[in-house]
């Protein structure tokens, strides 16, 4: 069902019983999607601004200068599908070269996309843009396909996954594009660890913000009664693990009440918030090898700090 048949109470009651049991018990979790209320969406925009943190300009360097590249491994006249496309961006960096028959953005903010839609219409007046109110994790419809799907998919949203959960989700889309289909992702690499670290711990307290934010998006949903204040923003690259990892620290023992239970931190006591994991071009291309998708083509940085791959499924 796509997201905008389901009553709007429903979709919050799922999403308060989600947020309730990951807090409930430690070790205590809440899931990143939590982050992007409006404050939190604000707050994202500026940290893809800050010195400090390169994957977005990054990304959009290699879009800018690989575009006819891109455009000839995906081929031109494809439906290009976007998970989570929000704003439409990044895909204008691509269009000219890529000349799509199709564009699909599917996002859940209806009146965003609507209007991220219109505005790429009018740029770009001989696309077709067909919205589609949508959630890619949930059950949904999508118009017939006019043409061979490609599935779009940048920021390196795939790295807040854990492992498994990007290949749940690597297969998902091999099933919606089919055989001969195609994906092109944004991947963000594994690199020294100052460079990851100062990404996610930038000087002005941006990020430290955007993190502490889902309490106060928390304490809307499931009004609760947290102090952002009383918790300290914690980042750090976990390099074995390829990650770096997100939590919220409680600078003392405290006690939070939502939904009428009481939630009882000890000093010290995280939340975790985010992993962002970083792939090297193989390691990723392994993963989406297991999904069923050939590598087609990759392109980075000069400084290799982030990577643009292209994959297919087999035809038949
Ligand atoms: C959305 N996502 C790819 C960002 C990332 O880098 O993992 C979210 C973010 N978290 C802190 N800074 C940015």
């Amino acid at each position: 069902m796509a997201l905008d048949d389901q009553p709007i109470t429903d979709v919050h009651a799922a999403q308060r019983e989600e947020l309730l049991a990951g807090l409930l018990t430690p070790p205590r979790f809440i899931n990143p999607k939590f982050f992007y209320d409006e404050r939190g969406s604000e707050l994202f925009a500026r940290i893809c601004e800050l010195e400090e943190y390169y994957p977005t300009r990054t990304e959009i360097s290699i879009f800018s200068r690989e575009s006819a590249a891109i455009a000839a491994a995906v081929g031109s006249g494809c439906e290009l599908v976007e998970p989570g496309a929000g704003s439409c961006e990044k895909v204008r960096h691509l269009l000219a070269d890529l000349a799509p028959s199709a564009y699909l953005p599917l996002d859940i903010s209806r009146d965003f996309l609507l209007d991220a839609a219109q505005r790429l219409r009018e740029d770009f007046p001989a696309l077709e843009v067909r919205p589609v109110v949508a959630d890619f994790g949930s059950a949904f419809d999508l118009p017939e396909a006019g043409a061979r799907r490609v599935l779009f998919y940048p920021g390196s949203t795939i790295g807040n996954f854990e492992p498994s959960a990007a290949l749940e989700f690597l297969s998902r889309a091999a099933a919606l594009v089919g055989p001969g289909g195609g994906l092109l992702i944004g991947v963000d690499l594994h690199k020294a660890s100052e460079v990851l670290n100062a990404a996610y711990n930038d000087s002005q307290g941006v990020t430290a913000e955007f993190n502490r934010n889902i309490l106060r998006h928390a304490n809307q949903l499931l009004d609760a009664d947290f102090d952002p204040e009383q918790f300290e923003h914690v980042a750090f690259y976990n390099a074995p693990a390829q990650r770096i990892e997100m939590h919220l620290e409680s600078r003392i023992a405290q006690r939070v009440h939502c939904e009428g239970a009481v939630l009882e931190f000890a000093a010290g006591e995280r939340i975790h918030t985010e992993y962002s994991h970083k792939y090297t071009p193989q390691g990723f291309a392994d993963l989406a090898a297991q999904a069923g998708f050939q590598p087609r083509g990759c392109w980075l940085d000069d400084a290799a700090l982030f990577s643009v791959q292209y994959f297919e499924v087999d035809s038949l």
